[in-house]
């Protein structure tokens, strides 16, 4: 009778699941890589505890509970990206639903695993501190194309040689666009000698940098310092030297080197050492290699990537295709303008133009704020199918001509009336750059007061988007669409 009693109290116990352990969800994709998502739970009665691995970076678990089977989970990043998980326990299966920020839920199915296949044993320490000196690339912005605002994991050899092409047939390489850089998804896995190769998407890199190069246009590609890229596919920690070298032998001369899984492995106060080992590791294959660090804009990057051995540095986190978040991204630019220059530049994310989430006005402001800030000019769209709007917007000489002024002084904003912000900067031959942006919703008459931009009454103005030359007169005025954007080069005085 007392034994009776004593199951039948202890009998939910008996029953009830144990979500503590470790739990891996692993799905192949088409070109080979393996997407997994890693749940290291920790259950004490029925809070959940832990965190979320994925290639990229955890989300810590900020809440979680178990209603028997059922779980629920809120999961954060340190900044502040935030997922939410829910789903059943059921034998030796976890089904997991996954809410991301706008975005569809989707399925997982996750199995126990005896180690979390994201951890690192031993961390190897990165070198000593030091600074590099210049290696003599990029003296003006770089300038070209990249697939991951349109592409993202869908680039592959025949899209890129088509690129190519078409960087060529639009007159996009006449007009600058010379380097056409592979982002993320490229990378395979490694040999047994530990060279990395590329994936199925990317058949020869050699003999694909060989076509770039005959069309007259540099070749860059994309890695990590951490294990794994930020799309989950193989980084370069532990080889770097080695990769280095793979690369020099395809004829890389551009490297974007994105953060990501490494903060899984090192503190923000690391970076410093664990881009320059890759600096190293590239300026040691004596190609010319320009490096771009990718780890937006955390520990002041801008007060020492160029000791680092980088030519340019991203100053946020990522752009999307939306008039809020480029100026967002363009909002934070001004404060750091000083730490840019031939050789070390500011980058404040690649372009949206042309891509279809903004209108032709709010385009041309994206890149008319991006020459005022001497920003890196990487296309993100498709080349292929440009529209008339998109080309006279990317190809507009006069625009580019300031982006890649030779003296390299990143401009700023210089004053606001209202809804209508100054962006100036000034230029090598004497000349000055001006923006005019209406950050309004609809469209603004203004009287261009241009003693206080320090232009002289009867200087000569050039409209850089009317391509038309006028003399600047005292309450000029000048009608802005919404969002749309002025932009001037004022010539100096003779
Ligand atoms: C990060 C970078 C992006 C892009 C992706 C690729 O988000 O900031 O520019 O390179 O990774 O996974």
């Amino acid at each position: 009778m007392k034994h009776l009693l004593l199951i039948l109290l202890l009998a939910p116990a008996l029953l009830a699941v144990d979500f503590s352990g470790i739990w891996v969800s692993s799905i192949k994709q088409p070109d080979g890589h393996t997407d997994r998502e890693v749940f290291v739970l920790k259950q004490t009665g029925n809070q959940l505890t832990g965190r979320v691995e994925r290639a990229w970076g955890t989300l810590n678990i900020q809440e979680g509970s178990v209603d028997g089977s059922h779980f629920v989970l809120a999961a954060k990043t340190d900044d502040g990206y935030k997922v939410g998980y829910d789903g059943t326990l059921d034998g030796d299966k976890l089904y997991v639903t996954v809410h991301e920020p706008n975005a569809k839920p989707f399925q997982l199915v996750a199995t126990r695993a005896a180690t979390d296949p994201f951890m690192v044993a031993h961390v190897l320490p990165p070198p000593p501190v030091r600074d590099l000196p210049p290696n003599g690339l990029a003296k003006t912005p770089p300038i070209g194309w990249n697939s991951w605002n349109l592409f993202a994991g869908k680039i592959d050899d025949k899209t890129v040689r088509e690129m190519a092409d078409a960087l060529v047939a639009s007159g996009m390489r006449d007009a600058g666009y010379i380097y056409l850089n592979i982002d993320d998804t490229w990378e395979g896995d490694r040999g047994a000698d530990g060279v990395i190769h590329s994936n199925d998407k990317f058949p020869d890199m050699k003999a694909l940098a060989d076509y770039v190069h005959s069309k007259g246009l540099k070749f860059g590609i994309y890695s990590s310092p951490g294990p794994y890229t930020c799309a989950g596919y193989e980084g370069s920690y532990g080889h770097e030297a080695q990769d280095a070298k793979t690369y020099a032998a395809w004829g890389v001369d551009y490297l974007k080197y994105d953060w990501c899984s490494a903060s899984r492995l090192y503190p923000d106060s690391a970076m410093r050492a664990v881009y320059q080992k890759m600096a190293e590791a590239l300026r040691a294959t004596k190609r010319p290699i320009v490096y771009s660090l990718c780890q937006y804009g955390r520990d002041d990057v801008w007060t020492w990537g160029d000791k680092a051995g980088g030519n340019l540095w991203r100053t946020t986190g990522d752009i999307n295709d939306t008039y809020k978040r480029m100026m967002e991204i363009v909002d934070t630019q001004s404060v750091i303008a000083k730490y840019a220059g031939p050789g070390h530049w500011n980058d404040p994310d690649m372009l949206e133009i042309g891509n279809g989430g903004m209108t032709t006005d709010e385009y041309r402001t994206h890149m008319s704020l991006w020459a005022i800030f001497a920003a890196p000019l990487l296309a993100g769209n498709d080349v292929r199918t440009m529209s008339d709007d998109t080309k006279s917007i990317l190809l507009n000489k006069e625009v580019i001509a300031v982006d890649q002024d030779p003296m390299g002084m990143q401009g700023k904003v210089v004053g606001q009336i209202n809804n209508v912000e100054f962006y100036g900067r000034p230029l090598n031959n004497g000349d000055s750059a001006l923006v005019v942006v209406n950050r309004a919703d609809s469209a603004t008459s203004m009287k261009m007061s241009w003693g206080e931009m320090h232009v002289p009454a009867g200087t000569k103005v050039r409209d850089l988007w009317k391509h038309e030359d006028f003399t600047a007169k005292e309450d000029q005025e000048f009608t802005i669409p919404a969002h749309g954007s002025l932009m001037f080069r004022m010539k100096a005085a003779k």
